[in-house]
């Protein structure tokens, strides 16, 4: 393996040459996904919703996360609550539609009509007598810790997490300029896909592939702009130049809306691109941020749920809807471009005869996302093996 250190622009960008790839059973294996689960979508921070999908107490929307299905739910004090959706009296579901609004404040069990407040607690279990063993004060639904992090509810499943402020430390006061937690959501695009949940992150940081997966998007953004500009833990960042003066990433390159809020200088003139590992890709462009919501289902099968937010007058403007149709229709064509790479690499990688593959230097993102797999997994490197 070829190592070099190249500096571009004062940022020192790690090229790795011919490093190998993850095996291809990382993709395939049960074994390996039940790891996954258990230490990295039960332990990391996930993204689950925007909180403007649930604004007023009561409005809750449903988050998988594996096995566990959460309530993320506004409370009557208005706080964000993450509510295992489970009965404490013998494990029923409580809740089975995906989003809604409890009507009565209050959440009862369809079984035998155990009822708990929005923040948890259980405030009814008919005819039951407290004592002998039995204290509603014991009953509580268990909860997820939550963080609101510029409008974006993250949840954590562990019963000690790392603080949001460590696992994220990269994207702290990041795009403060954007004011995102002002931005609405202008669409939203579901993607069901064959293909394991970490060939999505990997397709997202690399752009080796777009001059003949993309020809229109490589018309927009020189694809040997990419450049590395953090790389701090589950947070690995990067962007790509919009030569185009007042341009952005549309079917016609022309900006979709004005430029968000304070985003001035550079950021002009650049489309950003984070993966906020493991489940979250956040693209902000001058005019408009994209993020994906990964959610991963078996081994080779993912939901990918794609949003577009803007600011909410250009969301209310008639005039400027074809400006989000062009932002839309644009990474809805680029999205199904990646989609199909990454099933026939999810079929590819299957083969028998496929050992592993070998990094090309402008892939050494991917290089590094797969040590953070492989060090939240306690695996030796298994080239190391080899
Ligand atoms: S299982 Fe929920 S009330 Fe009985
Ligand atoms: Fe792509």
């Amino acid at each position: 393996m070829e190592q070099r250190q190249f500096k571009k622009r004062g940022v020192d960008y790690p090229i790795v040459d011919g490093a190998p790839t993850l095996p291809g059973y990382y993709y395939h294996s049960p074994d390996i996904y039940r790891e996954e689960v258990e230490k990295i979508f039960y332990k990391f921070w996930l993204l689950a919703c925007r909180e403007e999908e649930i604004p007023e107490p009561g409005d809750y929307k449903l988050i998988q996360v594996a096995d566990e299905s959460i309530i993320v739910v506004r409370d009557k004090s208005n706080t964000i609550r993450a509510l295992f959706n489970v009965c404490s009296h013998r494990g029923t579901q409580l809740c089975a539609e995906p989003k809604g609004h409890f009507n009565s404040k209050t959440i009862q069990c369809p079984y035998h009509a155990w009822t708990y407040a929005l923040d948890g607690r259980l405030i009814a279990a008919p005819l039951m007598q407290e004592g002998h063993g039995f204290e509603k004060s014991k009953c509580s639904l268990p909860q997820a810790h939550v963080h609101n992090w510029e409008g974006f509810i993250f949840i954590n499943l562990d019963e000690s997490p790392v603080p949001f402020e460590v696992q994220m430390e990269a994207l702290i006061g990041k795009f403060a300029d954007w004011k995102i937690s002002e931005l609405r959501i202008a669409r939203h695009i579901r993607y069901e896909l064959n293909c394991n949940w970490k060939l999505i992150l990997q397709n997202y940081q690399e752009c080796y592939h777009c001059p003949g997966v993309h020809p229109l998007l490589s018309k927009l953004t020189p694809v040997d702009s990419a450049q590395h500009d953090v790389s701090k833990g589950a947070v690995i960042g990067g962007f790509m130049d919009l030569p185009r003066k007042g341009g952005s990433m549309t079917m016609t390159g022309e900006a979709a809306a004005p430029p968000i809020c304070n985003v001035h200088g550079d950021d002009l003139q650049r489309v950003y691109y984070y993966s906020v590992f493991p489940n979250m890709l956040l693209t902000p462009h001058p005019d408009f941020v994209m993020y994906h919501h990964i959610i991963p289902l078996e081994p080779g099968k993912i939901i990918n749920d794609c949003y577009w937010l803007f600011r909410p007058e250009v969301i209310n403007d008639p005039s400027a809807q074809g400006g989000i149709n062009s932002a839309v229709e644009f990474w809805d064509l680029t999205n199904r471009q990646d989609w199909q790479v990454c099933e026939q690499m999810q079929i590819g990688t299957k083969s028998r005869r496929f050992k592993h593959g070998y990094y090309s230097g402008r892939e050494d993102i991917l290089y590094q996302l797969d040590r953070e797999v492989l060090k939240a997994l306690g695996h030796p490197d298994p080239q190391a093996q080899d």
